[in-house]
């Protein structure tokens, strides 16, 4: 056996410390800590609050990923990574780092091999509760963390993705599991005579995007729609939008397509914006890693290319087209039955 094989599988083996690593940096505030010049590890340690030996080694570990860089006199720079964990920044992933990583993630890994067995989530037997239920009831700051979450990582496709749809002669759009509202955000913007339905569970449509809110420069064009898509989809629109909220399994997803179906006129246009878990390319280990999460967490999943088209399919809808919306997202244009 070589060295280098038996080193490959220890890395993957402590990847917790890659992951442990990234989130003590930003709960630390280190991105923020180190301003434009260099800092020594002392300088650093007083402004965080922290003991320099333990800083330097935890410092050792996240420039080997890229996160900061060292100049030779042992002190430290910021890089183009350790920028985006910062919270000022236009593109900061400060929120999805975290999200990724909150505590009460970790014992559930350690389960995987029952989720595998069983095919099911294993947070409800951890916490007593299904995870929307315990996370909207007893996690406020977690809850807080989740819709920011997906704000920051949907900014990064919300303006593709208003580029790429064609909404001419479109008056309503409804973005069913729409979160905070950034994609509807930048609908509207693209479209000044288009209104929108935002709907998703109630406590985040009571903090969606100030914009969209009562008294934001775009409330009079929105309605905010609290409720369970798995039960309703309550707003009759032209065009219905899914973005990444098929995560459920498949039983889940058709039926979330079937309720939008039923509150739409025959015909109408459904388009869902999925990442394909079995996708080559730079993100199918991302995509298996947020696959795996959704099974612990909800019992759900990121579908394959074939599963989401059967899904369509078995809602229903007519697939006229899917194109790439980058890297990781593609975009399925349907419509409903006639
Ligand atoms: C992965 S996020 C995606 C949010 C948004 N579409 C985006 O791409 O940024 C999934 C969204 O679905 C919402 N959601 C989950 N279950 C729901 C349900 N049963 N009814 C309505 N919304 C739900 C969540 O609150 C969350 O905002």
């Amino acid at each position: 056996m070589s060295e280098s094989l038996v080193s490959d599988l220890m890395e993957h083996a402590l990847s917790a410390a890659c992951a442990a690593s990234v989130r003590a940096a930003v709960t630390l505030g280190l991105p923020e800590a180190l301003g434009d010049a260099p800092a020594t590890i002392d300088e650093l340690a007083t402004a965080v609050s922290a003991n320099p030996e333990a800083l330097r080694r935890l410092m050792r570990s996240l420039t080997s990923y890229g996160v900061f860089a060292e100049k030779g006199d042992d002190s430290f720079i910021h890089t183009e990574k350790s920028l985006a964990l910062r919270e000022d920044v236009p593109h900061s992933v400060k929120y999805l780092v975290l999200w990724c990583t909150e505590q009460w993630l970790w014992p559930l890994w350690g389960r995987l091999d029952e989720a595998v067995r069983t095919g099911g989530e294993v947070f409800t037997q951890a916490h007593g509760r299904r995870f929307y239920s315990q996370l909207h009831t007893e996690w406020p700051k977690s809850a807080k963390v989740f819709d920011l979450a997906m704000t920051q990582q949907t900014r990064l496709s919300a303006v593709t993705i208003a580029d790429m749809l064609s909404l001419s002669g479109v008056a309503t759009i409804a973005d069913v599991g729409g979160g905070q509202g950034v994609v509807l955000g930048a609908l509207l913007d693209r479209h000044p005579a288009l209104r929108g339905f935002l709907l998703d569970l109630p406590d985040v449509v009571a903090n969606a995007d100030a914009r969209l809110r009562p008294g934001g420069d775009l409330a009079d064009r929105v309605r905010l729609v609290p409720g369970d898509c798995l039960e309703a989809v309550s707003a009759d629109a032209d065009v219905y939008l899914f973005k990444n909220i098929l995560g459920v399994n498949e039983d889940d997803s058709v039926r979330i397509l079937r309720n939008a179906v039923r509150a739409a006129k025959p015909g109408t246009r459904m388009v869902i914006v999925e990442n394909f878990v079995d996708e080559d390319g730079p993100g199918r280990t991302l995509a298996a890693a947020m696959d795996l999460r959704m099974l612990l967490v909800i019992g759900g999943q990121k579908h394959t290319r074939a599963g989401l088209l059967r899904i369509a399919e078995r809602a229903g809808l007519t697939v006229h087209d899917v194109r790439p919306v980058d890297s990781s997202l593609h975009m399925i244009e349907t419509t409903a039955p006639m």
